[in-house]
């Protein structure tokens, strides 16, 4: 079974995902990761990020992996090449470079494909943009994630502090989410949009365990159990 969980950055998607997860025994791949994984190569390699071209070949050349925190049944670190990036892939500067890259098509139609391959291997909770659109538009359960402007940029900002990693001024994240969800839903292939059969949920008035738990119900429901 594929849940898929889509939205704009900063609506709890990724706490959604993991807890849902764990409650259900699924595996869960945050493709958001991917394209951070392919932001952060280009930056290193210090390839002009609008060259599709070559960030196309990095997504298609760089092996991405993740891995788990010991006794924790849902991955967490990330690896490019074997080399641990699960801190380096949430600075500032890889906020601001993502968008660029994955708005290039070359570099979606890599990620998609391992994507597809990853999520085939058994019960899947997957978020992203476009996973219920694009990647998995039979996914049993699909859920659009969305809240509003200013609490996703408290809730970045919180994750950020106790990360240690990424900007914690407020208006700065907030003005970057805006420009984010700008170019995500603007860009021509497979833009930050809900399937049309996704449940649309707003997360600001709700707690996340009560999404947690409406969703978990949703699956059950879907499967018969
Ligand atoms: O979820 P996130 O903030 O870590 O995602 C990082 C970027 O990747 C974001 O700008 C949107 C993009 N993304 C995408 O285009 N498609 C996905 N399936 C996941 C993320």
């Amino acid at each position: 079974m594929i849940i898929a969980i889509d939205g704009p950055s900063g609506a709890g998607k990724s706490t959604v995902a993991k807890a849902v997860a764990k409650n259900l025994g699924f595996s869960c791949l945050d493709t958001g990761a991917m394209y951070r994984c392919v932001a952060l190569a280009a930056l290193e390699e210090g390839s002009d990020l609008s060259d599709e071209q070559r960030c196309g070949t990095i997504a298609r050349e760089k092996a991405i992996s993740f891995g788990h925190v010991e006794g924790d049944p849902v991955p967490k670190r990330v690896f490019v090449d074997g080399v641990e990036v699960t801190d380096a892939i949430r600075t500032a500067q890889v906020d601001r470079s993502v968008s660029i890259v994955s708005a290039h098509p070359l570099v979606r139609e890599a990620l998609v494909e391992q994507q597809r391959r990853l999520g085939r291997e058994g019960d899947f909770v997957i978020e992203g943009r476009d996973i219920g659109t694009v990647v998995f538009p039979n996914a049993e359960v699909k859920v659009f994630l969305t809240a509003s402007n200013e609490e996703r940029a408290r809730r970045r900002v919180l994750q950020n502090e106790a990360r240690g990693v990424g900007s914690v001024d407020f208006d700065e994240v907030l003005a970057d989410i805006v420009r984010r969800d700008e170019l995500d839903s603007s860009r021509t292939t497979a833009p930050l949009t809900p399937a049309e059969d996704a449940v649309q949920m707003d997360s600001t008035g709700r707690t996340i365990e009560d999404v947690i738990d409406d969703i978990c119900a949703r699956a059950r429901a879907a499967r018969g159990f």
